[in-house]
């Protein structure tokens, strides 16, 4: 079954545990009861795959985006300023009123559009949950298999923050499911799109509730870029270096890198008050010499200027794990 295009690097195990787990969360999804999104393209085809979950709310005429302001309950599930996390299902074969001409078809696969493999920094987990439980607990389906529902998963959005000396500013977070659904035979297909926009807050800044220049470079930096999964969510593999929030400062300042090249030299990941001993900002600057490794993040393009004069003038200041150092950034 597993017909997925360009899917991720993993063992049968782990497919098969995938599936047990999916199972029991299947067999607790409620049977949905908010109006689909069909999702575009053709009449004849658009109702083998619809989207559930948090209603797409725009246009009004014909929904097919979800837009939400950043912590409007009626939309968005995490109260986390920056964040709005919506609810995305599927439902295949759905006797939509609005398509009369669309019939039922047997159906094989579903695929979303994701960056490969899942180490890449930018693979989308979410996208990936969504897809693993269209094609683990419902596909295969026969023509005579209606209104079959994937059970809703968490979509995450987070607003990126624009780089400023003052601190910065929020900006629209979007993200778009893009996928298709292929039938038996193969030339049966309905491509889709998800449009989801997180919209900042009005009057909110992403210094609101920041305590400490060191919070700031967590939560604009370290959380949004390092620590995501299979990077620095956690300390592995050759970095061994969490930037986790609650994490990252103890594993940072004063301590020796594990790339042996740098701990040679002498560097430490945050040298307070010593910038040019700090391995942190060389991996950022990509300042580095032979056997250093790459710069970060990873795969990423480099931090914005201000971000990069930031953690420079956080370590110039001492790296204080408290209180806003008098340079520039959040007050
Ligand atoms: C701005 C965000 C990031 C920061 C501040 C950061 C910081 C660092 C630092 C300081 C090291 C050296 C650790 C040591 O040797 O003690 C390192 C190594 C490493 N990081 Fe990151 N990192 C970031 C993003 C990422 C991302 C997104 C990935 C995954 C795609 C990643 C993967 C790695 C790996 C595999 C190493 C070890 C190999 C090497 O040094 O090239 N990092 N990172």
């Amino acid at each position: 079954m597993d017909a997925r295009r360009g899917g991720s690097v993993r063992g049968p195990g782990t497919a098969t545990l995938r599936a047990l787990v999916l199972a029991f969360a299947f067999a607790l999804t409620p049977p949905p009861t908010f109006a689909l999104t069909p999702g575009g393209g053709s009449s004849a085809t658009d109702c083998l795959a619809e989207f559930g979950g948090t209603p797409a709310n725009r246009p009004a005429s014909r929904p097919r985006e979800i837009r939400c302001v950043d912590n409007d309950p009626a939309c968005d599930d995490d109260p986390t300023l920056g964040i709005c996390q919506f609810r995305a299902e599927v439902c295949v074969n759905v006797t939509d009123p609005e398509l009369p001409g669309c019939a039922p078809q047997a159906l094989e696969s579903f695929f979303i559009e994701n960056e490969q493999p899942d180490t890449n920094p930018k693979h989308d987990f979410d996208f990936q949950a969504l897809e693993d439980q269209l094609n683990f607990l419902v596909l295969p389906v026969e023509a005579t298999d209606l209104n079959v529902c994937s059970g809703a998963v968490q979509m995450s959005l987070r607003t990126p923050v624009q780089p400023s000396r003052s601190g910065g500013r929020w900006r629209r977070g979007r993200k778009a499911i893009v996928s298709t659904l292929t039938g038996d035979p193969a030339s049966v297909t309905d491509e889709d799109k998800l449009r989801m926009t997180c919209v900042p807050g009005k009057d909110t800044t992403p210094c609101d509730g920041v305590t400490s220049t060191f919070e700031q470079i967590q939560r604009q930096i370290f959380t949004p870029t390092c620590a995501i999964p299979t990077c620095h969510n956690v300390a592995q593999g050759e970095h061994q270096l969490s930037l986790a929030a609650g994490e990252a400062y103890a594993h940072l300042v004063g301590v020796a890198p594990a790339n042996f090249a740098a701990a040679s030299a002498g560097l430490l990941r945050v040298d307070p008050g010593a910038p040019a001993n700090s391995f942190l900002l060389k991996k950022l600057r990509g300042e580095l010499g032979d056997s250093e490794g790459a710069p970060m993040p990873k795969d990423l393009k480099r931090l914005h200027h201000v971000h990069l004069d930031l953690v420079e003038e956080w370590i110039a200041a001492g790296a204080p794990a408290a209180g806003f150092i008098p340079a520039l950034g959040c007050h």
